[in-house]
């Protein structure tokens, strides 16, 4: 390529980094000016002259995954399925085959988000290592984690149990993420889909927060003020749900809900239970009204004063995620200090959480009042600080 050519490609890139880190959500402005290039030099645009983008062929992955096999299947999630392969090094990765019919992107755009994503890497979020695109077919190529998602380990029938550090650990390893996401990457991103099964561990049980930006790939996602709903329902927060107005409080009123997941060992919505304890952030909050936040807690954490103290300040944290108003909600960087102790949560005392209110079902055998008999909670004591361990 010539030097004035060269010019051109990377002022179309300099000028495009800038309008979307002031436009993160947009679809992809990088994209778009790199649309309008002569092929061979948006390809080289695409990789800005060094390349992120590992472009893995449709027969490396074809064989990776023993022609996509059922007995490699991970799982199906609303993108596409998901596939174990191995690679011919011998590294271990997890291939996301995008449903054709959803992703309506061409090459460029795909090529160019993908790009944009893997350049953005933390310890605690799953690395895009590439990606396949040929004909219709779009493939992501990410690290495969040997503990699968927080979903399997936490609702999964084989009764694993995790300990309160690395449970401790999970909350703040996936607090640190989002705090990168939204606060220190070079472009800001709200990720939207919070939830257990876009958690997933590595061989040491730390965190790494998965499908990240992967909402770029599709139409839906077009601007700051969405129209349109995108999220999963029970970890969304109310201004999103109901009005579409997405911004970083939303993935952290759904890290408030993630957290009393982790720490009840439950799912967020469960229509079997009786309907007072349906909705696990309003169970939670009427726990707390009447003083019996104890039960909140996972039966097999209980019984040891020092983690049920811990637990009880890391509950008091997720409520202030589950606050009505986002403006209320603290920043991913204000939570984790909060989680390690950099700031006391002192005055910080949460108001009652969003929750879609329900008219109560007359049908129903059990009552509120006949769970238990309300004692003191532990959180309207003053004498409650902060966990001091698993930092
Ligand atoms: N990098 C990975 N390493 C190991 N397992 C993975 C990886 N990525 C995904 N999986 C597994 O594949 C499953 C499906 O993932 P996928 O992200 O497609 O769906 P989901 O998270 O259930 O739903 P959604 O489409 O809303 O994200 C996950 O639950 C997880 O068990
Ligand atoms: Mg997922």
């Amino acid at each position: 390529m010539s030097s004035s050519s060269s010019q051109v490609v990377q002022s179309t890139i300099d000028s495009a980094f800038k309008i979307s880190a002031y436009a993160p959500a947009h679809t992809c402005a990088l994209a778009q000016l790199v649309h309008q290039l002569p092929p061979e030099l948006a390809k080289e645009a695409l990789s800005g002259g060094q390349k992120i983008i590992c472009d893995f062929k449709y027969q490396t992955l074809k064989k990776a995954t023993k022609n996509f096999n059922q007995s490699n299947l991970l799982g199906r999630g609303g993108f596409g399925p998901v596939y174990l392969g191995k690679l011919e090094d011998g590294r271990a990765v997890a291939v996301k085959k995008l449903s054709a019919e959803k992703s309506s992107q061409g090459e460029s755009e795909f090529l160019a988000e993908v790009n944009m994503i893997t350049s953005i890497q933390h310890k605690n979020l799953v690395r895009l290592l590439g990606c396949c695109s040929d004909g219709d077919q779009r493939l992501l190529v990410y690290e495969h984690m040997k503990n699968g998602s927080l979903e399997k380990i936490i609702y999964g029938t084989d009764g694993f149990f995790l300990s309160w550090n690395i449970r401790f650990q999970i909350i703040l390893g996936i607090g640190r993420g989002l705090q990168y996401l939204h606060e220190d990457a070079h472009i800001r991103i709200v990720h939207r889909d919070i939830k257990a099964s876009n958690i997933l561990l590595d061989e040491k049980f730390q965190p790494r927060i998965g499908d990240f930006g992967l909402a770029r790939f599709f139409p839906e996602d077009q601007a700051y003020l969405s129209t349109k709903f995108a999220g999963t329902l029970g970890y969304t927060a109310p201004e999103y749900a109901i009005r579409g107005e997405l911004s970083e409080k939303a993935d952290i009123y759904s890290f408030g809900v993630l957290v009393l997941e982790i720490i009840s060992c439950r799912q967020n919505t469960d229509l079997c239970l009786p309907s007072e304890m349906q909705y696990l952030p309003e169970y939670a909050w009427k726990l707390y009204e009447r003083s019996m936040l104890h039960d909140l807690i996972d039966s097999r954490l209980r019984n040891d004063d020092a983690v049920e103290k811990d637990v009880l300040q890391v509950i008091q944290v997720a409520f202030l995620c589950l606050q009505p108003e986002a403006d209320s909600r603290p920043p991913m960087s204000e939570i984790v200090a909060m989680l390690t102790c950099k700031v006391e949560l002192g005055a910080r005392v949460p108001t009652r959480p969003a929750f879609l209110s329900r008219k109560p079902r007359n049908f129903d055998n059990i009552s509120w009042d006949s769970i238990s008999e309300p004692c003191p909670s532990p959180l309207k004591s003053d004498s409650l600080s902060f966990p001091q361990h698993a930092k």
